[in-house]
């Protein structure tokens, strides 16, 4: 049911202003309407026209745009907790990909999963994001890599955003890995394009994603994957230089991408690229922590060429098996020398950037009323504390 009330007595990080000083606003108030943000600002400045709107007190707590997963590959079947014990004794993510473990591994429990099983396992892993302060989650495909698979994968997807009070975004991720004994060129016009064709006819996908590397898919193979979601006018976004330096984030920028994901590879020409682009730099700690990088993404690079840069989690079973977007925030500041100010914007503004959703993300009137509200003194609690969850109540579309 449509409410409209006031939001009080709490200090606001609206993310609209420098990345410094996040927008805050001490003792705010927050007008709701409906499932918008009808007006905030300081509270003594509360327009009279909403004087008699019902309080809700916050009592001091800091309230932030509710968080955003912009990378995620929640839908799967299996673990591969086998891969890390090898990880342990000395064999690598490419290594163990190559022996035909890897996300092929997860190919074969995804197949012999039902829709059933898929959604019953995604949901504990939507439900734990929710539970921080997630009010929208990306969930890619490409643990199918065959149409029947892929359009399971993205149907599961879309149900979990029917199933609990979270919007899902989706990507299609069919250029994600070659199945055992294929051709790289005939999967991706035999096999990965007609999916997505199909896929689209659906209205199963939001956007269009790619593996660029070595182990997974070359430029010219991903950019034939771009031609057709441009021609379907799907926006697109790319795993770029996660391993490797593969040319995919100048061409992810080529194609006015909405993100580069990953990118510890990435130079300063490609920050420049980006920043051209406009085209969002994701930094997933998760990952580079799980497989031991050693090479970090060019922050300052991104920072001087102007790189918006968000924070996800990746979280995947493999490389990645992250459930918190709180965590990764953390390890984006101590693995990647993030400020606390620049790991918030990577889970609200800028991550919304990197879905294309240009109505959330920020506290501002006209927005919608995705909001997290923290039993917190300072918004940089949210990044500093390690396995700590300070969520003390969670707006979803103007819904406490
Ligand atoms: O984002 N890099 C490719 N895709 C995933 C890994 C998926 C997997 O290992 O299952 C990633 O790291
Ligand atoms: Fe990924």
């Amino acid at each position: 049911m449509a409410q409209r009330y006031v939001i009080a007595g709490a200090k606001a990080v609206t993310l609209v202003d420098g990345a410094a000083t996040c927008g805050l606003v001490e003792d705010a108030a927050i007008v709701v309407d409906g499932n918008t943000i009808a007006w905030v600002g300081p509270a003594a400045d509360l327009p009279p026209a909403h004087a008699a709107l019902a309080r809700h007190d916050y009592r001091g707590r800091v309230v932030t745009p509710a968080l955003i997963d912009c990378h995620t590959h929640i839908v799967h079947g299996g673990n591969r907790a086998r891969e890390f014990e090898m990880r342990l004794n000395g064999f690598s993510y490419e290594d163990i990909a190559r022996a035909g473990g890897g996300i092929v591994s997860t190919v074969a429990a995804t197949h012999g999963a039902t829709e059933e099983d898929l959604l019953s396992s995604a949901l504990p892993r939507i439900e734990a994001l929710i539970a921080q302060g997630v009010g929208t989650v990306e969930i890619k495909s490409g643990y199918g890599l065959d149409i029947e698979t892929e359009l399971k994968m993205l149907r599961v997807a879309r149900a979990l955003g029917q199933a609990r009070p979270i919007t899902v975004v989706t990507s299609f991720l069919g250029a994600h890995a070659l199945p055992a004994g294929a051709d790289a060129d005939s999967y991706i016009d035999d096999v990965c394009l007609p999916t997505l064709e199909a896929a689209h006819a659906k209205g199963l996908v939001d956007a269009v994603d790619g593996f660029c590397e070595g182990i997974a898919f070359d430029t010219a193979q991903i950019a034939r994957v771009f031609d057709r979601a441009c021609a379907l006018g799907l926006p697109v976004k790319l795993h770029a230089e996660q391993l490797s330096h593969s040319g995919g984030t100048a061409l992810a920028a080529r194609y006015g991408a909405l993100s580069a994901d990953h990118v510890e590879y990435a130079t300063t020409n490609d920050a420049a690229a980006l920043a051209l682009a406009g085209t969002v730099a994701v930094l997933l700690p998760g990952a580079f922590y799980t497989i031991h990088e050693t090479q970090a993404p060019p922050i300052q690079a991104f920072r001087d060429h102007g790189v918006a840069m968000a924070v996800g989690t990746d979280w995947n079973p493999g490389s990645s098996p992250l459930g918190s977007l709180l965590l990764a925030m953390n390890m984006a500041c101590t693995l990647f020398r993030l400020t606390p100010a620049e790991a918030l914007a990577g889970t609200t503004r800028n991550a919304a950037r990197a879905l294309g959703l240009a109505d959330r993300g920020v506290i501002a009137a006209g927005m919608r009323a995705d909001l997290a509200i923290w039993d917190i003194g300072d918004p940089a609690e949210l990044s500093y504390g390690i396995g700590i969850n300070p969520l003390h109540a969670r707006i979803f579309g103007g819904v406490e």
